[in-house]
């Protein structure tokens, strides 16, 4: 396989940017590139049977491109999508929530982890699976939906009184349960994390998995003899939606502007 072919990352919209953010800067030389499906964000309002479909239409598109790995930036996606696909892709492909469930149980110190995601990934119960499997001692997950937050985001509202007071209402009852340790369980919510800090306590550790995810990257490109040789690798960016949109906020949120983005009917 060419080693200068790019990687797949995506998500519903301009979060999985934070994890593709995190990718660009560990592997500088690889070209990423990114689907955000904006015609269908925000997938925490959709059933499982119709983010199975979304997620294989959008495999199908990265086979079109060709890709040498797969990133599902995505909580929602690597809850229902990835423990189905069985490794069936024959290139390396990783989610999210394993390697935050891995971080929470490394940081917590009093065993009560708190979960903000969205509501279908919270009704999956995807965190609290993952936590029991891993963890020996009986740590407990609290989860909190925050239906809310995708939109205010998607739409560049990150800070100020109406976005505090939706964040303080949807972290009280984790801030009530007395967790040490707070996962963002979606990909959209490391653009809230001032707001965050500012309501929590300070006590409380954040995790948001994007560097391990591109570390883990890095590691099995590596073992595959897969990194890229290429210096002057352009990424590329499509969506499901509005281009335009998606340049202006993701340009906004991507460490870097976004020169185009294309549209792609799946
Ligand atoms: N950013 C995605 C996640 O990590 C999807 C959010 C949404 O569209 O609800 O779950």
């Amino acid at each position: 396989m060419n080693r200068n072919k790019g990687i797949g990352v995506f998500d519903s919209g301009v979060g999985g940017l934070t994890v593709a953010n995190a990718i660009s800067k560990t592997l500088p030389e690889e070209k990423i590139i990114y689907f955000g499906d904006t015609a269908h964000v925000p997938y925490g309002d959709k059933t499982e049977t119709q983010i199975i479909k979304y997620v294989h239409n959008i495999i199908d598109f990265f086979c079109t491109k060709g890709i040498k790995a797969l990133v599902m930036a995505c909580n929602t996606s690597s809850a229902i999508v990835l423990p189905r696909l069985n490794g069936r892709l024959n290139i390396p492909t990783l989610g999210v929530i394993e390697f935050a469930s891995r971080m929470a149980l490394e940081t917590s110190k009093n065993e009560r982890i708190g979960v903000v995601a969205n509501p279908l990934t919270v009704k999956n119960g995807a965190y609290k699976r993952t936590i029991k499997n891993i963890s020996l001692n009986g740590t407990m997950v609290f989860q909190s939906p925050c239906k809310r937050w995708v939109p205010l985001i998607e739409a560049g509202n990150v800070s100020g009184e109406e976005v505090e007071e939706i964040v303080r209402q949807d972290l009280k009852p984790l801030i009530d349960s007395k967790i040490d340790t707070l996962i963002l369980g979606c990909t959209h919510y490391p653009y809230l994390i001032p707001t965050i800090n500012k309501i929590m306590n300070h006590g409380i550790k954040i995790i948001d998995p994007a560097k391990a995810v591109a570390e883990h990257l890095k590691k099995s490109l590596e073992e595959r003899e897969m990194l890229s040789n290429n210096e002057n690798s352009l990424h590329e960016f499509f969506v499901s939606g509005d281009p335009e949109e998606f340049q202006k906020m993701g340009s906004r949120f991507f460490g870097g502007k976004i020169p185009t983005v294309k549209k792609v009917e799946l």
